[in-house]
């Protein structure tokens, strides 16, 4: 059982494999929060709270007269209320129907079930009443008749723990929600640092580590998507964390729109986590009678930012990604875009596919350009019609000619986008985000479809269904190339607009659940610039997005590298593109580039007909070797060996769940003279077995040096996986610039190793 309620202390305990995480009902009703971390018991910590009287943190009314000490600017509390007396951040904030914005949550009941919620419209992680629990803590303000329910989903085994908040108006006049937080959660002890993921347009989710100081701070979005900029998943660790020890707690937001993710550490050094919607372009009209239902968030408590990491890749994979596709294998994929941009034909297309069919690239992937007028970024978007005289045929028979080559047929498309220069925005220019009488602000020429509205979205399904049910695609790459402004829709009224950002969102989620469940064998990628929305909403209906516009091998590292601290290796949009790269100028081996792509759902975006014969037979090689291990790869526990911010090699590690097989590929991110030696220690393996090494992917006439690290590879040493894990590994020299090593190791079986050491 992983909830207990104990009637007599008024405690709520949860309970996953490793965690514990404990509420209590206080004398005066409040929700405190009285523990998250390692696992411990269900017996009351509330002992652990000081009561004082702290010079101008006010109390209740009801207490105040007998008890100062007790006071709600203090105290750790599960849901934190604007208005009342606690100056800290909060997670609600409402204006009620007599103009007022205080709330005063108290509790009313609580509810314990078998099974996962779910919320209506919007994406949440499933689970079966064997793999989860729902918790529902009912609150209520008794002065407006606000109801609050909190909801808590227990994955026991998967060491997670859902919330999510539903907001109902029993008062009698509307009210409007101005903050609606899916979580608050207190920490009464500890000093705290955060880590978040910055970045830009080509150069998505940059770890930060920064201390958590007084006072707040936060990251978000407020661009309509949850962004380049800041990522909607973040972690919280003590000073000491690093990759395998030390307390970490991670967050991730299932929502794919604007959020804020707040952090405060008060008076009295406690630390207030606030994570939710953005409330700077949100504000919901709730009539009497209505209620608004918050996204979900996740959390995870582990030891060291690797095992939480583990713990978010492995929920995603199993608990966020649906349908045929979740564990059914990818294609390894050849994408047009960077090798002819908007400039090709149909028989171009082809030539490509034929070629990398040939290669054993399995989905041929046309990019934009392929409907209504569309040779560059000025015109088109929203005419999903094929360009017939473009193609040289129809969107069906181009599709044919590709499947004839043993191959899938995959396109792309940016349905929330519409140009000016397009049919359908001189049809429906209302369609268009924009603010009555003022220009709307573009970007990359275009401006943004109203997803908010039900009349687009229902265009937007009919026009999709069309296409998909007359060509023969597996494939959609859903993209999304711009921040939204101006947020305004001419479908909602004046008090209305506030609910624009987050109807739009939902608008997006209802037209991406009607087209999966219609055509569960379709395949999508999310996109958006790149990874401009790479979070976990996203990964319930595309369990792939790609990762970032810039496929440079070295800058893909950093990446790659800051994106799997929340999201597994399947979830991560990666491919080999031509050198000099197009994003940075930067040559790097085609091995190293085919390296790096294995970190992700492999796949190629370049024109194979223009590669050399033996470039080709090295791809041909390179997709053998993904699919050989592609389990390992795509479903493997990941370890980051080390940082490509750092030393001279970026080094990754995965390793199957029970320690047979693991494959360490390292990058040579920063090339020496003299190099110091890297060493790396490996995570995962068994103790007690005996691991034989072997370098793959390295061509063969590359001759190597007699003294080189390699010749221990070549010797067919077996090393024991305690002394993998705890003396290390000395990763091969670099023999030329952005070097790249890719070491297959796998366990022994006895009679293997004991013929080796007679041989010996
Ligand atoms: C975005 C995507 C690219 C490509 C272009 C097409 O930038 O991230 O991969 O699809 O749009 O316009």
């Amino acid at each position: 059982m992983s909830i207990i309620f104990d009637d007599k202390v008024k405690t709520i305990t949860l309970q996953t494999k490793n965690t514990t995480y404990q509420m209590k009902i206080d004398r005066q009703g409040v929700l405190l929060h009285t523990y998250y971390g390692e696992k411990t018991d269900d017996t009351d910590k509330s002992y652990m709270i000081c009561y004082r009287d702290r010079g101008f943190s006010g109390n209740p009314y009801e207490v105040g007269r007998i008890d100062r000490t007790y006071s709600l600017d203090i105290l750790p509390q599960e849901y934190s209320c604007f208005g009342t007396g606690d100056y800290r951040i909060s997670a609600l904030k409402v204006k009620n129907a007599d103009g007022s914005r205080t709330s005063c949550l108290l509790y009313e009941s609580c509810e314990i079930r078998e099974g996962k919620y779910s919320l209506p419209g919007l994406p949440a992680a499933y689970g079966t009443k064997e793999e989860a629990q729902t918790l529902t803590v009912t609150l209520r303000d008794c002065e407006t008749g606000l109801k609050v329910c909190l909801y808590f989903g227990v994955f026991e085994e998967q060491d997670i723990i859902t919330r999510a908040v539903k907001i109902i108006n029993e008062g009698e006049g509307a009210v409007m929600l101005q903050k609606a937080a899916s979580l608050s959660m207190d920490w009464q002890t500890g000093d705290y640092e955060w880590l978040t993921f910055y970045g830009r347009h080509t150069m998505e989710r940059n770890l930060e580590r920064s201390r958590i100081m007084h006072g707040v701070q936060s990251v978000g979005s407020v661009r309509g998507t949850s962004s380049h900029q800041h990522n909607p998943f973040i972690m919280v660790c003590d000073g000491s964390t690093t990759e395998e020890q030390g307390d970490c707690y991670g967050f991730s937001f299932v929502y794919s729109g604007e959020f804020l993710m707040e952090v405060e550490k008060d008076q009295m050094d406690q630390t207030r986590l606030v994570c939710g919607i953005h409330p700077e372009n949100f504000e919901w009209k709730l009539e009497s009678g209505e209620s608004f239902v918050t996204p979900e968030i996740m959390m995870a408590y582990g030891k060291g930012f690797g095992s939480v990491s583990r713990i978010f890749h492995q929920m995603i994979r199993e608990h966020i990604c649906r349908g045929e596709w979740k564990h059914k294998r990818r294609p390894v994929l050849i994408n047009n875009w960077e090798g002819t941009y908007f400039h090709f034909t149909g028989d171009k297309l082809e030539a490509i596919a034929r070629e990398a069919a040939d290669l054993g690239v399995e989905l041929f992937v046309m990019d934009d350009g392929w409907f209504g007028k569309r040779d560059d970024d000025a015109s088109g978007l929203g005419d999903w019609y094929p360009n017939e005289e473009k193609l040289g045929c129809t969107l069906k028979e181009l599709g044919e000619r590709i499947m004839a080559l043993g191959m899938q047929f995959g396109i792309w498309f940016e349905p929330e986008g519409i140009s000016e220069d397009s049919d359908l925005y001189r049809a429906h220019p209302d369609w268009a985000v924009a603010v009555p009488g003022r220009k709307p602000g573009l970007s990359r020429n275009q401006l943004v479809l109203d997803f908010s509205r039900e009349d687009v979205q229902d265009y937007m399904i009919r026009r999709l269904k069309e296409i998909l049910h007359n060509a023969p695609i597996s494939y959609i790459k859903w993209d999304f190339n711009r921040s939204i402004c101006d947020k305004y829709s001419r479908a909602l009224p004046q008090e209305r607009q506030g609910e624009m950002a987050h109807r739009f969102v939902l608008g997006l989620y209802r037209v991406l659940e009607e087209l999966t469940k219609t055509f569960p064998h379709i395949l999508l990628e999310g996109c958006s610039g790149g990874g401009g929305r790479f979070d976990a909403g996203m990964l319930y209906y595309t369990p792939q997005i790609w990762c970032s516009d810039n496929t440079d091998a070295i800058e893909r590292l950093q990446i790659q590298y800051g994106t799997s601290f929340g999201y597994p290796v399947s979830a991560m949009g990666a491919h080999v593109s031509a050198v000099p790269n197009h994003q940075t100028g930067r040559v790097t081996p085609l091995s190293t580039r085919g390296c790096v792509a294995m970190a992700g759902t492999f796949g190629y975006e370049l024109d194979v007909n223009r590669m050399t014969a033996a470039e080709r037979e090295e791809v041909r090689s390179q997709i053998e070797m993904f699919k050989k291990h592609y389990d390992l790869i795509q479903y493997g526990e990941y370890y980051r060996l080390s940082s490509p911010v750092e030393g001279s090699a970026t080094v990754w590690e995965m390793v199957s769940s029970d320690g047979g097989e693991a494959l360490v590929s390292a990058v040579y991110h920063h090339v020496r003279s003299n190099p110091v030696p890297v060493y790396v220690k490996l995570g995962g393996l068994r103790e007690d077995s005996m691991y034989r090494l072997e370098l793959t992917g390295v061509p063969e006439e590359r001759t190597l040096p007699i003294n080189s690290k390699e010749h221990f590879f070549r010797q067919g040493h077996l090393v024991s996986g305690a002394a993998l894990m705890h003396c290390g590994l000395m990763v091969p020299e670099a023999l030329n610039g952005f070097q790249a090593w890719q070491i297959y190791l796998r366990a022994q079986s006895c009679s293997t190793v004991q013929a080796s050491m007679s041989l010996s």
